[in-house]
């Protein structure tokens, strides 16, 4: 089949590279794509935002399957505009998409489906929202109903930051996501990310991951959309897995077809392992970036065909995904100034030296001048380790790390240790 995949990141390249091998690709584009899913697809100069063009490009080239990286664009409807035309769509409708889209929306699915999560109130007004915290311990989670690229989530260590967290909320700190609110019980444990993929009926657990989300090393500074990943993440047992299987993915699944709002695509669900098990913590509508860079490293098997299948509504029989043994683990490289203000245009060498022995670096934010690879994002590239163990998968990622020559950049130096140190145990 021709397929169609949206997006330019870290994320999309490790899908192109997946979905070039399966079996089942006849041709893949990729709009608008980057220089590393260059040597997978054919790019198309099309946004991944800029719907109608998307939508005239897969008629006028008989694209049968299309595979959305990003959120944008489903949240702004792209999958229900590509059904109409009887595309198959990997990835929700709009009205499905606002399991990550609004925050509220889905707590109040957890509350009916007695989904294990983190108590709450929503708010619709800065009054509601101030009169609210009084109800809560500190320290408490403010967060913005709508989607805030990462941002909207204030964790309050007293009562003084979060009200003037609900006061900026409220006066267009995060544009139209802050109109509403979510107050939130602060929930302790380590955080895990699980994805399952559903054709709107069945659902398929497709494996684990460990995120980083603090910019500096030992988990310090602000939060940036991550900055390096592990999979499996073996804090999340065989027993928890099922756990979160049945308390949390198969409820959402059967509430959002029993409310008419069947969910094709994956679920991304954001864990806290608290003491009194796992709980949802929030879900995203696509892979997560850069936990979607490990899990493809160790996928092995047909990648269109299995997303295919979910996005036909035949998952039943398709085949569980199989995944190599061991570990994945990737450190991203980042610009100078990231997250607030990356540096852009820095110059990038050896990045075909750093992927000898089976290291991968897939590109994130980069762009091909006359004969180089610059930096255009914050997060630049993601290099790319397996192992048999997340310390060599380490060792080895950073191995290729410092073959690389990126002056203007950075990246953490201690990308999975929380599993390294329970390793030398
Ligand atoms: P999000 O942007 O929703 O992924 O949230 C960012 C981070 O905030 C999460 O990864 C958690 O570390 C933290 N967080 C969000 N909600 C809670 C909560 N209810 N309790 C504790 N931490 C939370
Ligand atoms: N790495 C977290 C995310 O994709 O949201």
């Amino acid at each position: 089949m021709n397929i169609l995949l949206i997006g330019s990141g870290g994320r999309e390249h490790a899908l192109s590279w997946q979905l070039a091998q399966s079996p089942s690709c006849t041709k893949l584009y990729a709009a608008p794509g980057n220089p590393g899913i260059e040597s997978h697809a054919e790019l198309v100069a099309i946004g991944s935002d800029d719907i109608d063009a998307i939508l005239s490009f897969v008629q006028a080239h008989s694209i049968d399957f299309v595979v959305v990286g990003p959120e944008a664009p489903l949240v702004a409807g792209l999958g229900d505009k590509l059904r109409a035309l009887a595309v198959p769509v990997f990835g929700p409708s709009a009205a499905a998409a606002q399991l990550e889209g609004s925050k509220g929306f889905t707590k109040d699915l957890c509350a009916r489906a007695n989904i294990p999560t983190a108590g709450y109130v929503r708010c619709a007004s800065k009054d509601a929202a101030l009169a609210a915290l009084a109800n809560f311990t500190i320290p408490v989670v403010i967060k913005a109903d709508g989607l805030a690229a990462g941002k909207g989530v204030i964790i309050a260590e007293n009562r003084d930051d979060a009200e003037a967290a609900v006061e900026d909320m409220f006066s267009g700190a995060f544009g139209g996501a802050g109109a509403e609110v979510v107050i939130e019980e602060f929930m302790t444990g380590e955080e895990a990310s699980f994805f399952a993929l559903c054709d709107g009926t069945n659902v398929m657990p497709f494996g684990s991951a460990q995120d980083h989300k603090r910019v500096g090393d030992g988990d310090t500074g602000p939060n940036t959309g991550g900055m390096g990943a592990y999979s499996p993440a073996p804090v999340l047992t065989a027993e928890l897995e099922a756990e979160v299987m049945d308390k949390i993915i198969r409820p959402t699944a059967a509430a959002m077809a029993a409310d008419g709002m069947p969910y094709v695509g994956v679920f991304f669900a954001g864990l806290m392992l608290t003491d009194q098990g796992p709980k949802l913590i929030e879900y995203n509508c696509r892979f997560g970036d850069p936990e979607c860079q490990v899990l493809m490293m160790r996928y092995r098997g047909d990648l269109a065909a299995l997303l295919f299948a979910a996005s036909t509504g035949k998952l039943d029989q398709a085949e569980a995904p199989h995944f190599a043994g061991g570990y994945a683990l990737t450190v991203v490289m980042a610009a100078n100034g990231y997250p607030a203000t990356p540096e852009k245009g820095g110059v990038i060498r050896n990045i075909a030296d750093a992927e000898s022995g089976g290291v991968r670096v897939f590109h994130a934010g980069t762009a091909r001048t006359d004969n180089s690879i610059v930096a255009t994002g914050g997060r630049v590239l993601n290099v790319t380790a397996n192992g048999v163990s997340v310390t060599e998968a380490q060792a080895r990622a950073y191995a290729a790390v410092d073959k690389i020559d990126f002056p203007t950049g950075f990246c953490r130096r201690d990308i999975g240790w929380r599993e390294v140190a329970r390793e030398a145990e």
